[in-house]
Formats: structure tokens, sequence, C-alpha cells
């Protein structure tokens, strides 16, 4: 489809959000993806559903994301392609944590221009290392509709289920504190050149993502909007 075909009012674009591990990406990312109506796509969500299924990417993607290192980027970026080119991102997309490589985001960039988007919006999260521990150990998911939140800072009304749909709430096999600092180091060596690969290109928007849920939802929306019309 054609840019000027694109449905006005949309979203239209790919936003990217770019953060380490805990930094509040997949919160954020939720938020803004069913405001605009538009798919959440989480690679850690969807690597997460091949290690359930017991599929061949499952098998070879578990051990290292037991680890906490970064899935090669052939194996992420076939479920990338697959994903995107369904139609419901034809109105845009929220990315939740990818790319995290170079080559993956040179290749987003071609798969994008491919498609007709313009260039992607990348949220930048900042935010310290020692607020990352915190929440990253204090982190629960609903094991049914995947709604987050953290034992420390957003407690469910009662413990252990969720609030939505009463699913039952699980700690991630990678947020034990020795996997944690895997992935600090992974982020560190292989996704933070990423900051600076989009500054370079101007597509950066830096948000201070140590503040509430709430204060960095409507940083990120006035980023979103101020930069929605612009191509
Ligand atoms: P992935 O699932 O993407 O995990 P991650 O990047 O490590 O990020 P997290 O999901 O841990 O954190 P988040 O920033 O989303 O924070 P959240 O909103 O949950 O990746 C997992 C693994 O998959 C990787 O290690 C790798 O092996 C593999 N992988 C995935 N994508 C890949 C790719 N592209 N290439 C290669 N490998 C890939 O928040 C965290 C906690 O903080 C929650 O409890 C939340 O309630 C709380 N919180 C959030 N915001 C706030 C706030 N403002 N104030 C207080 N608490 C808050």
């Amino acid at each position: 489809m054609a840019l000027e075909e694109r449905p006005v009012g949309k979203l239209g674009r790919a936003v990217i959000f770019l953060g380490p591990p805990g930094s509040g990406k997949g919160t954020q990312a939720k938020v803004l993806a069913k405001k605009y109506g538009v798919p959440h796509l989480s690679t850690g969500d969807m690597l997460r559903e091949h290690v359930a299924g017991g599929t061949m990417l499952g098998l070879k993607a578990k051990p290292i994301m037991e680890r906490g290192e970064l899935v090669p980027d052939s194996l992420v970026l076939k479920i990338v392609r697959e994903r995107i080119e369904r139609p419901d991102c034809s109105v845009g997309f929220v990315f939740d944590g990818f790319p995290r490589t170079v080559a993956q985001a040179q290749y987003l960039g071609e798969l994008l221009r491919q498609h007709g988007f313009r260039p992607p919006l990348v949220i930048h999260m900042i935010i310290s290392q020692a607020l990352l521990i915190r929440r990253l150990t204090g982190r629960r998911t609903c094991s049914v509709g995947g709604e987050i939140y953290n034992i420390y800072d957003r407690p469910p009304k009662v413990e252990g289920i969720c609030d939505n749909d009463g699913g039952e709430l699980i700690q991630r096999p990678d947020d034990r504190e020795e996997v944690i600092r895997a992935r600090l180091v992974a982020y560190e060596k292989q996704t933070s050149p990423l900051v600076d690969y989009y500054r370079r290109r101007g597509h950066l928007y830096e948000i201070d993502a140590s503040k509430s849920v709430a204060e960095v939802e409507q940083e990120i929306a006035l980023a979103v909007e101020s930069t929605r019309a612009a191509r």
C-alpha cells in the first residue's frame, strides 16, 4: 500500500521501543498499541510462544534465552517479516524488543521501505541499572492475558491473581538475578549501539523511563502526537 493511501488518523508507521530489560517497553508498548488500534509486536513474546509450543525455532531459542543472550538474527528476522506482512499491520504497529542489533535495524529499515512505510519513530527508554533490577525481580505476568504487574510498584488487588481475567501471575524464568545481569550485558554490547544508529537518522525520542507509568505514558503520547504528521 502506498504511503498516501494509508488511513488518516491512524498511527500509520512503525514505533520502536528501545531500552534495557525492565525499562518498561512492554508496559508502554501495549498501551500505545491499544490507543491506536494497531498490533503490539513483542519478539520476546513471539519467541516465548515458540518455546512453549516446542517448535523447531523454540527448541533452538530456549537455551539461548535461558542464558540471557540474544537469539540469532536469522531466527528473529524470519518471524518478524512473517508478522508484519499480515494485513493487521498495514496501518502501523508497535515493536517491543525489536530491533536489538544493527543488522536487525538495517533489515527492518529495508522491510519498511519495501512496504511503503516512512522511517520508524524510536522511543528510547532511559533508566538507571539499580531501578531495572528491582523492576525485573518484582515483575509478575498474567499467564492468560499477559498483563504486567510488579510486586513492589504495581501489585495486583489479590496476590498472584490478575485483576483483569483472574489468570495466575507467573515469574519469567529469565527474571532471576544472574540471568538479568547477562541480559543487561547483552543490551550494552549488542543493542545500545542502536541509540546512535537512530539518533544519527533523526528518528530518536528520549524518554525518562524512571518516572511513574502514567507520567511515562504521557511523555510518549506527546512524542508520538508531535511526530505523527511528519514524514
Ligand atoms: P524480551 O521479552 O524482549 O525482554 P527484555 O527486552 O529483556 O525486556 P523485558 O520484557 O524484560 O522488560 P520491559 O522493558 O518490557 O519492561 P516491562 O514493561 O515488562 O526478551 C527476552 C529474551 O528474548 C531476550 O533476552 C532474548 O534472548 C530474546 N529476544 C527477544 N527479542 C529479541 C531480538 N529482537 N533479537 C534477539 N533476541 C531476542 O516492565 C518491567 C517491570 O517494571 C514490570 O514489573 C512493570 O510493572 C514495571 N514497570 C514498568 N514501568 C514502570 C514504571 N514507570 N514505574 C514502575 N514500575 C514500572
